[in-house]
């Protein structure tokens, strides 16, 4: 059931604040803002290091996952699509654990990256939507994302769930390692819990412009994506969102790569969609934007109120969310790129719901 939306997608999108906030609550103690035990089945402290496989936007919410781990638990990552993943015969030791993000939790690639593992002696960990699934079944760890069914093949409630749950698991990696403090963890939770609060105030505050930019979208045949840091994994997920959907041709770069190839592509009628909060990463990424300014791109600059007042470059538009905590950026910059893409593929009238050559579920190679 749509209830009073056009689409699956649509309906799943302004799902998100409750369904974060039911996936927050499985794996937080919101009363003693910590991290609760549901984080810890898998002994993070005694293992030397965490495999990641995952496929599509499960994959870019593992890399996602993956600046986490090795941020706050200082754990290394190793992390592949599951279709090299399983093939690359990479040497891995018992002392690893391994993760295998999948909303379905049946994707043929992800379930053989998992069996490899488990050959290899690795703790086996999912971080799935459906949790009588065959991923889940064969993990030693199932790490629930709480999302709800997900009908429409676009990945959206999903993804911003499975960051949550990554995100949680990384603190709670965090605090068993000793690299987080108690401190950190009780204000890292604390601004986690905010989330659901603000995904309702920025989905009411972008729709109208996404609306409006989703009619300049729908000219283009290609369209770049810009980011760094977290943002990276954020612009190839906005790029695959437009692709699968809309049918526009669309790539996600590390903003640095920009004058390693893909800057030969700037003119006129290539928009660059820049993602950028005013993080550590703004100034460098505001220059990698100047770059594309100086050769007539014209920039749709996705960023927040402080990145907004930062940045003078002429931009065809700028979308300044609320200023947020660097942890719950990532999913608050979802909604945005989810937004653009939804409108522009309804905008061009394609089957949003249901794209062409594409299933919701993986099941073969
Ligand atoms: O069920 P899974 O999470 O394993 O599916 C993985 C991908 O097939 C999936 O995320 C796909 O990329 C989406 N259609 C993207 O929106």
């Amino acid at each position: 059931d749509k209830g009073n939306h056009r689409h699956f997608m649509e309906k799943e999108i302004y799902e998100q604040p409750e369904v974060i906030s039911h996936a927050l609550s499985h794996y937080m103690n919101f009363a003693e803002n910590t991290i609760g035990s549901n984080a810890s089945e898998i002994d993070f402290k005694s293992v030397s290091g965490l495999a990641i496989s995952a496929c599509g936007t499960a994959y870019l919410a593992g890399l996602i996952g993956k600046y986490w781990f090795e941020r706050y638990a200082r754990l290394p990552v190793e992390i592949d699509v599951a279709s090299e993943f399983r093939y690359r015969e990479m040497p891995l030791q018992p002392s690893q654990a391994a993760l295998f993000i999948s909303q379905s939790g049946e994707t043929a690639d992800t379930l053989a990256s998992l069996r490899y593992c488990k050959d290899n002696g690795l703790k086996i960990g999912a971080v799935v939507n459906v949790q009588e699934s065959t991923i889940a079944r064969e993990s030693d760890a199932v790490f629930p994302i709480m999302a709800g069914p997900e009908i429409g093949v676009a990945s959206t409630k999903a993804f911003t769930c499975q960051l949550a749950v990554l995100a949680s698991l990384a603190i709670g990696a965090g605090k068993a390692r000793g690299t987080v403090s108690a401190d950190e963890e009780k204000g890292l939770v604390r601004q986690l819990a905010e989330m659901p609060r603000i995904m309702s105030r920025v989905l009411n505050l972008v729709q109208p412009q996404m609306e409006s930019l989703s009619r300049e979208l729908s000219k283009c045949r290609d369209v770049l994506y810009l980011g760094r840091g977290t943002s990276f994994p954020l612009a190839m997920e906005g790029a695959l969102k437009l692709k699968e959907i809309s049918y526009i041709h669309a790539e996600g770069y590390a903003a640095g790569e920009l004058k390693h190839g893909p800057i030969a592509l700037i003119d006129e009628n290539m928009p660059v969609i820049v993602i950028a909060p005013y993080d550590r990463f703004f100034e460098k990424t505001v220059s990698n934007m100047q770059e594309v300014a100086a050769r007539g791109g014209r920039i749709i600059f996705i960023t927040d109120e402080a990145g907004a007042a930062a940045s003078k470059l002429p931009t065809l538009a700028t979308i300044a969310l609320p200023n947020v905590p660097e942890i719950i950026a990532p999913m608050i910059f979802s909604l945005p790129i989810q937004l653009l893409a939804y409108h522009t593929a309804v905008f061009m009238g394609t089957d949003v719901d249901q794209p062409r050559n594409l299933a919701k579920s993986v099941t073969v190679e």
